[in-house]
């Protein structure tokens, strides 16, 4: 089966076309650009660009895979969570697609994307994929920091999730209060690097909590409190690469202990992570030491698969259209407030 797959949720216009559970192509036009210098996503801004990119995008998925619109068999978009207009662009230019063609039509929901996204790689992963393994999977973007138990294939049930921040939003969020431009994430992996993550204490909020529940907005309290309180600390460069790593390490140790915990909880023997936030290399690391000594089996989003993009779309949309019956109306409308269930 040959399916393209469209991603317009929130900042990343995206296109990728999959087949037999292999990417061939995946195209994503992405705004940070744009919305940088508002300090964040300005969803009407947002849809224009959509608008703009979507059928570049998609012609480019398609030059890419080397195939036409006409030998395609299915179409896939997500239809939430997410921005509603700029869902709306993805979702009714997908379905228009699917029914000029006469093919099925898939829905995805977004969240159950970057749960298989892990998966998307070379042959012995996707055969791992086809055996399938109960596993706990942790989502960390800009908008949402999820545990989620996946016991079998299309089956899950969420554990937790943030009572308020993400912890994306923490990173781009203490990194304004740092003067840095958004999204702070990545630079302040940077600067971390370099850093002592001991320098500075800052809370690991709902770390011994008896839940899989996460909150982060204290821990952002906690670092506008110490900035009033050390004034000129931002002029010394090597006091913020330390704040950075002192940062980064709270909210860290915090996702990897409740992610292992979790899993060690719920007998799974397999950790996967997901999401922009599983770029940060802190975090890479932490949750793999943390899961070898745990015995657990850890699989990583690949770095270019963790944002937003189509590819984790089409590989879910294309093993629910072979394994269910998943097909959907070319009318079906979108869900921005869908929940994981
Ligand atoms: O998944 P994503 O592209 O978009 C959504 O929010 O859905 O995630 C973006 C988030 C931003 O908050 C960004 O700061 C964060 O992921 N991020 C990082 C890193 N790369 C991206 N956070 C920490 N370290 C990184 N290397
Ligand atoms: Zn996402």
């Amino acid at each position: 089966m040959t399916l393209l797959a469209c991603e317009t949720s929130c900042d990343e216009t995206s296109a990728a076309v999959v087949r037999q559970g292999e990417v061939i192509s995946n195209v994503v036009a992405s705004q940070i650009q744009l919305h940088a210098q508002y300090g964040g996503v300005v969803p009407e801004l947002a849809v224009r660009e959509h608008l703009r990119n979507f059928h570049p995008v998609v012609t480019q998925a398609l030059r890419e895979a080397g195939v036409s619109a006409s030998q395609l068999d299915a179409v896939a978009a997500t239809q939430g969570p997410g921005l509603p207009s700029a869902l709306l662009v993805g979702l009714k230019a997908a379905q228009a697609m699917a029914f000029a063609l006469r093919k099925p039509f898939v829905g995805i929901h977004h969240h159950e994307a970057h749960l298989y996204s892990p998966w998307i790689g070379g042959t012995p992963l996707r055969a791992e994929f086809e055996r399938f393994e109960p596993n706990v999977s942790l989502i960390v973007s800009g908008g949402h920091t999820l545990l989620v138990l996946v016991q079998a294939e299309f089956e899950h049930r969420v554990l937790g999730s943030t009572m308020d921040d993400a912890a994306g939003e923490c990173f781009d969020k203490t990194g304004k209060l740092m003067g840095l431009a958004y999204p702070a994430g990545p630079e302040i992996d940077r600067l971390a690097g370099q850093g002592n993550p001991a320098a500075y204490s800052f809370p690991r909020p709902l770390l011994n909590e008896a839940n899989d529940d996460f909150s982060f907005s204290g821990l952002k309290t906690s670092v506008r409190y110490f900035l009033r309180d050390h004034p000129g600390l931002l002029e010394d460069s090597q006091a913020i690469r330390d704040l950075c790593a002192s940062i980064q390490a709270a909210i860290v140790e915090v996702l990897v202990i409740k992610t292992v915990r979790a899993a060690r909880r719920e007998g799974v023997r397999c950790v996967t992570a997901s999401g922009g936030v599983t770029c940060n290399r802190a975090l890479r690391t932490e949750l793999t030491a943390a899961c070898q000594r745990a015995g657990l089996r850890l699989r990583l989003a690949e770095r270019s698969l963790c944002t937003d993009n189509a590819a984790m779309i089409g590989i879910l949309a294309e093993r629910k259209l072979q394994r269910t019956d998943v097909r959907q109306d070319y009318d079906a409308d979108i869900a921005p407030a869908l929940q994981l269930a």
